[in-house]
């Protein structure tokens, strides 16, 4: 069982960045921790945060025929990326879209996601458990 887990703009800056909205770690040490976790599930997993939207989707074109499934934070993509939506599209591979915040209670530009028809489900709100929980819900529903 392989994961790749995509973070997109502006992740990099957890930890500085509005933490009273997005809390205090760091990426790295949200995704070491995802790591264990699903390092202790038996799950392989490949990580990119990048700013640059053609990476992302560059990366998952990568993922066809070898990746079970996929977790993305698109970060502001979320909200206008056709372009990513089309790449999660065009690999159908099983993916699940995480965010930090409540993006349905916040600005409205933000309750609207472009990558949510292209998933199986929207996890948000949680904080850092948003990854934690859409990963389980993933390998639930991968047979992981
Ligand atoms: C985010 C929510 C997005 O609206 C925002 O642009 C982000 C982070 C979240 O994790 O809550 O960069 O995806």
């Amino acid at each position: 069982m392989k994961l790749l887990i995509l973070n997109g703009p502006n992740l990099n800056m957890l930890g500085v960045r509005k933490p009273e909205i997005y809390g205090r770690k760091t990426l790295a040490e949200i995704m070491d921790e995802l790591a264990a976790f699903l390092g202790g599930r038996g799950v392989q997993c490949e990580f990119l945060q990048s700013n640059h939207e053609g990476e992302l989707i560059d990366r998952i074109h990568a993922a066809f025929g070898n990746t079970d499934g996929i977790l993305i934070n698109p970060g502001a993509l979320t909200h206008y990326s056709y372009a990513l939506r089309d790449a999660l599209e065009a690999v159908g591979i099983p993916t699940v879209e995480v965010h930090l915040s409540d993006i349905h209670s916040r600005e409205s530009f933000r309750s609207a996601s472009v990558i949510e028809p292209v998933c199986i489900a929207q996890v948000s709100a949680l904080g850092e458990r948003s990854y934690f929980v859409g990963a389980e819900l993933l390998l639930s529903k991968i047979g992981g």
